[in-house]
């Protein structure tokens, strides 16, 4: 699938940012640990979301797309082992370790996938399982988690793997004993998982600081829960008005979690507004340049946003320097900006992005935001952009085509 964008336009109109993909997931597996049915609101239909679904259906559980979310009925599932192509396709799959782990004692895994963005080992989520009791061996390709008896423990990640933070979470809600994970990711889908799990009975502190804690519970009740907005959404459409002009209501938002790119666009041409849940951005200008941004884990800038912040840079009048300092190969996307004749150089982990006369061309998109960032890039060149493997942006944004549209953005998508 393609899609067959036409730059030069500005963007004006109004957009609603969908619930955080990297909180409903984690809320899905979390849900594995539920004795009861629960529901999730407000849930983007992508298919990140579609394949997890997928999984735990294939475990047992019970979905249903209903009242703009998903039921989910964890208390059928009868199998622990997520050892097919399905898994291989999502990170998030790896998820689920925690959750079967500290509900059976038991979980089989094969290598997970996602985008390619880097090795993405398992060796901070394996350690900190073998903290709390389990023991893992690897066979094939699959990786075999169990344990007799889940203990409370102290687990210290070497780094704050939010993946790896949120699986040590979820094994340690139902062990007996309590729990306490340092160096954990701060990112505020980790604080989200915190209160749909305190929202099902779990006792848990800290998320969204260096330190959690978690009282092991005997069982956890069902519940309703609205996730997160999804910043990563939001810092997309605002770094988009931001490259090519115009004025955007971004509704639905969490202000203080997109805050530090408010502040970044504001030092340029950006006019902007908060209001509770609301951004108003209007851009008359070029910017003047993004000037140096580290991605590193939250609180700092997030790795996510980083080649949106790319295609941004090449509409500024000076000079951006970006540095990757999270995964070691996100940077695919940039080669194809250079297709477009993007004034771009990399060295290393530091990419060096300047103003740039973007001409339309075919290019493919290599992963989730990398693909995003070449749709930015194709709605501020001259003349027609074609972006190739475009289903890897609509794993992560729902109706992304309608969206842009819907705001005077030139873009068809075609098989
Ligand atoms: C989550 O991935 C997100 N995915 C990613 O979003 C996001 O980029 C990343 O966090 C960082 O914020 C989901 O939440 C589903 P990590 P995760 O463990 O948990 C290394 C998107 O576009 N590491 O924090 O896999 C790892 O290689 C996706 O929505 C180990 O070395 O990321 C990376 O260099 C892309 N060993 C760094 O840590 C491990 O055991 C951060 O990874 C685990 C991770």
């Amino acid at each position: 699938m393609k899609y067959v964008i036409e730059g030069g336009n500005k963007v004006f109109g109004k957009v609603e940012i969908q619930s955080a993909k990297n909180s409903v997931l984690s809320l899905i597996s979390a849900s594995v640990l539920s004795s009861e049915e629960v529901f999730i609101e407000n849930c983007p239909n992508i298919y990140d979301v579609e394949c997890m679904l997928k999984i735990i259906k294939k475990l047992g559980a019970r979905v249903k797309w209903a009242d703009g979310g998903i039921y989910i009925d964890p208390t059928k599932i009868n199998s622990t082992c997520i050892c097919d192509k399905l898994s291989k396709k999502i990170r998030a799959s790896l998820f689920l370790v925690g959750p079967l782990l500290g509900k059976f004692g038991a979980v089989t895994i094969n290598q997970t996938g996602g985008c390619d963005i880097g090795s993405r080992p398992l060796d901070i989520h394996i350690d900190a399982l073998e903290k709390l009791g389990a023991s893992v061996e690897a066979y094939d390709d699959c990786l075999y988690f169990h344990a007799d008896k889940l203990k409370g423990n102290f687990v210290r990640l070497k780094y704050p793997s939010v993946g790896a933070t949120e699986n040590a979470m979820m094994c340690a809600t139902l062990s007996c004993g309590v729990s306490v994970i340092e160096n954990c990711a701060k990112e505020p889908e980790v604080v989200d998982l915190q209160r749909f799990l305190n929202k099902m009975g779990a006792k848990i502190q800290g998320a969204g600081t260096s330190c959690i804690r978690i009282e092991g519970v005997k069982c956890l009740h069902g519940c309703s829960f609205k996730p997160i907005p999804d910043r990563i959404e939001t810092g997309t459409f605002m770094l988009l008005v931001a490259t090519l002009g115009g004025e955007l209501e971004i509704n639905g938002i969490k202000p203080e979690n997109i805050l530090f790119l408010a502040e970044k666009l504001r030092n340029n041409a950006c006019k902007i507004s908060l209001y509770n849940d609301i951004i108003y951005i209007r851009v008359n200008n070029n910017l003047k340049g993004l000037g140096e941004i580290v991605t590193a884990p939250y609180p700092g800038f997030p790795t996510d946003l980083q080649p949106l912040a790319c295609a941004c840079a090449l509409s500024c009048d000076e000079e951006t320097v970006i540095k990757e300092t999270i995964f070691e190969n996100r940077f695919k996307y940039a080669e194809e900006l250079l297709k477009l004749n993007a004034n771009l150089e990399i060295s290393g982990n530091t990419l060096r992005a300047r103003k740039s006369e973007l001409v339309g061309s075919t290019v493919y998109a290599p992963d989730l935001r990398g693909g995003a960032s070449l749709c930015i890039a194709g709605l501020y060149a001259e003349g027609v952009t074609v972006v190739e493997n475009a289903e890897v942006v609509e794993r992560g944004y729902e109706n992304f085509d309608k969206k842009l549209k819907s705001i005077g953005a030139k873009i068809i998508k075609k098989k």
